[in-house]
């Protein structure tokens, strides 16, 4: 008799669908997530690799900051500091279509993927009954960029979430049309104030009203002005210099190695991280900003073994590129 495996594309109210759902998460697999703004890309926040299949199945070649779901104001205390500004906000429309970028706690325990290495992290709490019922059951704070490959269009049903993704997903919740449509709202408390970095969901209007300010709206002829919601807080970047492609280590760097294989001159790092020992991409991604951050202040220059800029090595590549860029 032939094994049929079960349709990846379950009703979100079956009970035995959301513990399926729960126990994917567990297991750092990825759940096409129904809320009400747009179906999210769903991994555990606290786990690096799986914040990497994220990556990967968005077939994305750079790494963007994500927001964290989570299920109450509790939840969201403990990844962020709130001021009172925010915490008005909270209160008055979350659950709901808005997302606060605020500082992240130093024991947040999100991991430095989600993030792309910022000491801000992006939360929100989703009114959808069905992302409720899973955050509250998995108890951890969950990654979900919107559900669709990197250019596609957002992801509003469950069929579209399958038709973009279906191979990269362990189980979708369907819990029909998306009712909001569109993303969140997206709104970070700066050192010069409320910046609105994504209109969306929520009209900035309502959001003036309660904060009892206007919201700063980032110019786009402005070329000082940061380009796209992820950079308004500058990428991370190293205070040393970063070397690429670096097949001879000189005496004293820190070395940033990948695979098996070691560059010549490995001895004579002053330390060395490898990325992944077994070559293993997800692995790597997972791990690179906490590297980074490890490497940098051990020595003034960190040496970058080559890395395969082949699947989410592009976007590892990518970010490192970025690293080693001259700094104004
Ligand atoms: O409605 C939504 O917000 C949906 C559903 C699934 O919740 N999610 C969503 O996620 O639209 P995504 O990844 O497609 O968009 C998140 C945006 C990105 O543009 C990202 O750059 C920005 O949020 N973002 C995340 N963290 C940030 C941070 N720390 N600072 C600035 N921008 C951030
Ligand atoms: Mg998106």
């Amino acid at each position: 008799m032939a094994i049929h495996n079960p349709p990846i594309i379950r009703p979100a109210d079956d009970r035995d669908a959301l513990a399926e759902a729960v126990a994917a998460l567990a297991a750092g697999e990825l759940v096409g997530m129904p809320t009400e703004t747009v179906y999210g890309l769903a991994a555990d926040a606290t786990n690096g690799e799986a914040v990497a299949r994220i990556y990967a199945a968005k077939g994305r070649p750079s790494f963007n900051p994500l927001i964290a779901h989570v299920a109450d104001l509790a939840a969201a205390e403990r990844l962020v500091s709130f001021d009172p500004v925010s915490r008005r906000l909270a209160e008055a429309f979350w659950p709901g279509p808005l997302t606060l970028v605020l500082p992240k706690r130093a024991d947040a325990g999100v991991s430095d993927l989600a993030t792309a290495g910022l000491d801000t992290l992006a939360v929100r709490m989703p009114s959808h009954p069905a992302a409720h019922a899973l955050l509250l059951a998995f108890g951890r704070p969950v990654a979900a960029p919107s559900a669709n490959r990197s250019g596609h269009v957002s992801a509003t049903t469950a069929a579209h979430v399958a038709a973009d993704l279906g191979s990269s997903v362990s189980i979708v919740l369907d819990a029909g049309p998306s009712h909001v449509g569109v993303e969140s709202t997206i709104v970070a408390m700066t050192d010069s104030g409320l910046v609105l970095l994504r209109a969306g969901g929520l009209p900035r209007e309502e959001i003036e009203a309660v904060a009892g300010v206007r919201l700063q709206v980032i110019d786009l002829a402005d070329p000082e002005a940061p380009t796209a919601p992820g950079q308004l807080a500058s990428h991370y970047a190293p205070g040393a210099m970063v070397r690429l492609d670096v097949e001879d280590v000189r005496p004293g760097e820190a070395l940033l190695a990948f695979g098996p294989g070691l560059p010549r001159g490995a001895s004579d790092a002053a330390v060395t991280i490898n990325l992944s020992p077994r070559g293993d991409l997800i692995e790597a991604a997972a791990r690179l900003f906490s590297a980074l951050r490890e490497l940098d202040g051990k020595a003034a220059t960190i040496a970058v073994a080559p890395i395969p800029a082949t699947g989410l090595g592009e976007a590892i590549v990518d970010r490192l590129r970025r690293a080693a860029a001259p700094r104004p």
